[in-house]
């Protein structure tokens, strides 16, 4: 029995409003339960309400990227300066420490290549197994519209239900087959079907009229990078994304196939979470690229 000698007994408190159930950082998170809203926060930091997700999970589909080819190589100098790592669960237990604090959203949509039709994603990974690795999302790749939609929608419902189980928020990401638009039309109904079927999460391209996406959408946006362009056309694409509504970017081959990928994932910081203009954020591209 506990010695309850000494015990000092608690203080009277008045009536103060605090329910401690303050309103939660998230759009659309607020009624979800203690451990979706703590992983949800490691992702979307609480003090800005944005996120910079470092997106190296190429290689699921596409085998050895170019810039990530020694994935210790690439990570080491840009973990400091990701929010949020994406990846699969190969490079995670093989390239990085687990010593490591970046919180992860693990890819765990897959089942085919680069050669094949790109449509045909179905679930590669366990929810037991990402447990296990103590990850804080799980990315998935929903095709609308595609050859294999209800294939990719029908994983997609279970791994929401494996997710909200578990307590790990899910990612949708609205994969674009190779002859389909990439408009505000079409995004806002991948994106809005993902946000109804459960997802916590969004990562679509970015459009024209944005607005019409995130304005529809009920659970944060976060902005898909895409393939490689100058620096100054990714600040600003991502600088015009949360302006317009995202709560950050999901990005890859703009950070680490840049010729100074330290000084562009700073740069995406600080248009992500200071509003930093592109041309400004440029400089900080080019300091770094100066002093290294
Ligand atoms: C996109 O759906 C996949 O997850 C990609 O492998 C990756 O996230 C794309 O990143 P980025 O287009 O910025 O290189």
């Amino acid at each position: 029995m506990a010695d309850t000698e000494g015990l000092v007994e608690a203080r009277n408190v008045k009536i103060s409003g605090k329910s401690g159930a303050a309103d939660f950082h998230i759009k659309g998170s607020s009624h979800l339960d203690w451990g979706m809203k703590n992983r949800m926060s490691r992702i979307i930091k609480a003090d800005t309400g944005r996120t910079v997700m470092l997106a190296v999970d190429h290689g699921y589909f596409q085998g050895p990227t170019s810039g990530l080819e020694i994935m210790e190589d690439t990570l080491a100098p840009l973990l400091p300066h990701a929010d949020c790592l994406m990846l699969t669960r190969g490079i995670l237990r093989s390239s990085v420490p687990p010593g490591c604090e970046t919180p992860i959203v693990m890819r765990v949509s897959g089942g085919q290549s680069v050669l094949t039709e790109l449509s045909n994603e179905t679930l590669t990974v366990s929810v037991d197994d990402c447990i296990r690795l103590n990850v804080s999302g799980m990315a998935f790749s929903i095709y609308v519209g595609a050859t294999h939609e209800h294939q990719t929608l029908a994983a997609f419902a279970d791994l929401i239900d494996a997710g909200y189980s578990a307590g790990i928020p899910v990612l949708a990401v609205t994969a674009v087959g190779r002859d389909m638009a990439r408009d505000a039309r079409y995004l806002s109904l991948s994106s809005r079907m993902a946000a109804e079927m459960g997802a916590n999460i969004v990562k679509t391209y970015y459009c024209e009229n944005f607005e019409r996406v995130t304005g529809t959408c009920p659970v944060p946006i976060v902005m898909a990078g895409g393939k490689k362009i100058p620096e100054l056309e990714a600040l600003t694409m991502a600088y015009n994304a949360v302006t317009e509504g995202a709560v950050g970017v999901d990005m890859g081959r703009n950070i680490f196939q840049s010729d100074c990928p330290v000084g562009m994932i700073k740069a995406v910081h600080a248009v992500v979470h200071y509003n930093e203009k592109p041309q400004a954020a440029l400089k900080i591209y080019q300091d770094e690229k100066k002093s290294s």
